[in-house]
């Protein structure tokens, strides 16, 4: 490994969570990787230290301006013991742009993943085995300037947290339940030229309006819909969407305003190996209606690291409801599941080449 890491144990640590009642990103293991950052001098103290509550200056640029970017990956236990990662230089790749897009410094891919390894390698003993749990890695990078006006800040920091986590639709043992969607009509996530492609807070926070009036109504997720015309499907909550219409399965371009998912990825080229078509283009809500209507709707899934792939049966607009398929899981949605899953932890052979051990 070219990086090295000062390490500080806990002399204090926690007890394990009961594996057969996680839940999603509530306990945090025993360290935390922390790393700075200054104008003139780069990164600098990669460290681990014991996990804890940080100090910042109540004029900290991060929590005016929201100058911050996350990813978010997870580590697998496999049946012989190994932990494994899941294509962590595509979230290295993917933070590089959501550093460069927020004017913050970009970290070098292999200081981005030894950094992941090195702490998942500390808090070993906290990655879960039980079937449909995982550790939950969250890398961070966020602006800790002291000083209030409105410019790139010129100190960051970048931290590494860890989350043992089971199913995140509450799924004892893991695996997919079908999944009710709201067609948000009103409010937008993204336009293009914004910030829609990187993973930052303040996506997150502008969506959390249209997630409460999902759930209010019984959904479990936002359908969001392009910005200008409100119309194209772009993504679903925290996932990619992806539409089977016949013997096409769709899904948006990267444009610029979806975020440009790994596990999405990973979908496209399974499809690809797999010889069915898919296709990354823009996709009317009108067209998936008619489709419905003419029963060559087939499955709706979504795609992301918490969820791996979800089930959507049913999709919810202002005035009708459209039943996708037979209203169960498709026969594609839980292939691909399968398949995925599989690979991620190690029960089936990874002959893609995807997973990276620690
Ligand atoms: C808005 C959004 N879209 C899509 C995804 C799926 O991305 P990935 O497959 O890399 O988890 C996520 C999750 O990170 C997300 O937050």
């Amino acid at each position: 490994m070219k990086y090295s890491f000062d390490i500080e144990l806990t002399t204090i640590p926690k007890p394990k969570p009961d594996p057969d009642t996680l839940k999603f990103g509530k306990v945090f293991t025993d360290h935390m990787f922390i790393m700075e950052y200054e104008t003139g001098k780069g990164w600098h103290d990669g460290r681990v230290v014991p996990y804890g509550p940080i100090t910042l200056d109540p004029a900290a640029a991060v929590l005016h301006y929201g100058q911050e970017m996350f990813e978010g990956m997870k580590a697998y236990s496999t049946p012989d013991k190994r932990v494994q990662l899941f294509r962590p230089y595509l979230n290295a790749a993917r933070a590089r742009k959501s550093n460069e897009r927020l004017c913050m410094p970009e970290i070098d891919d292999e200081l981005f993943v030894s950094a992941i390894k090195t702490i998942v390698d500390i808090d070993r003993s906290w990655v879960p085995e039980k079937e449909g749990t995982s550790l939950y890695i969250r890398p961070f990078v966020f602006a800790d300037d002291a000083f209030l006006g409105v410019h790139a800040a010129n100190h960051y920091k970048f931290m590494i947290i860890l989350s043992p986590v089971g199913p995140y639709f509450d799924i004892p043992g893991g695996g997919i339940v079908p999944i009710s969607i709201y067609v948000e009509d009103e409010l937008v996530r993204a336009a293009i030229g914004g910030v829609g492609f990187a993973k930052v807070g303040g996506n997150y926070a502008a969506s959390l309006k249209a997630q409460s009036k999902a759930q209010s109504l019984g959904c479990a997720q936002v359908l969001w819909l392009d910005a200008k015309e409100h119309s194209f499907v772009e993504e679903i909550g925290t996932s990619n969407a992806f539409f089977m219409i016949e013997d096409e399965v769709i899904t948006a371009p990267l444009q610029g305003t979806i975020l440009p998912g790994i596990t999405r990825t990973s979908v496209i080229e399974l499809l690809k190996k797999w010889g069915i078509k898919v296709s990354e283009r823009k996709l009317r809500i009108e067209d998936i209606e008619n489709a419905a209507k003419e029963g060559k709707l087939k499955e709706i899934f979504g795609s992301g690291t918490a969820v791996v792939i979800s089930s959507i049966s049913k999709l919810m607009r202002k005035d009708y409801e459209i039943i996708v398929g037979d209203g169960g899981i498709g026969k594609l949605t839980q292939r691909l599941y399968d398949t995925l899953h599989g690979i991620q932890t190690g029960r089936i052979p990874d002959e893609m080449n995807w997973t990276v051990e620690v």
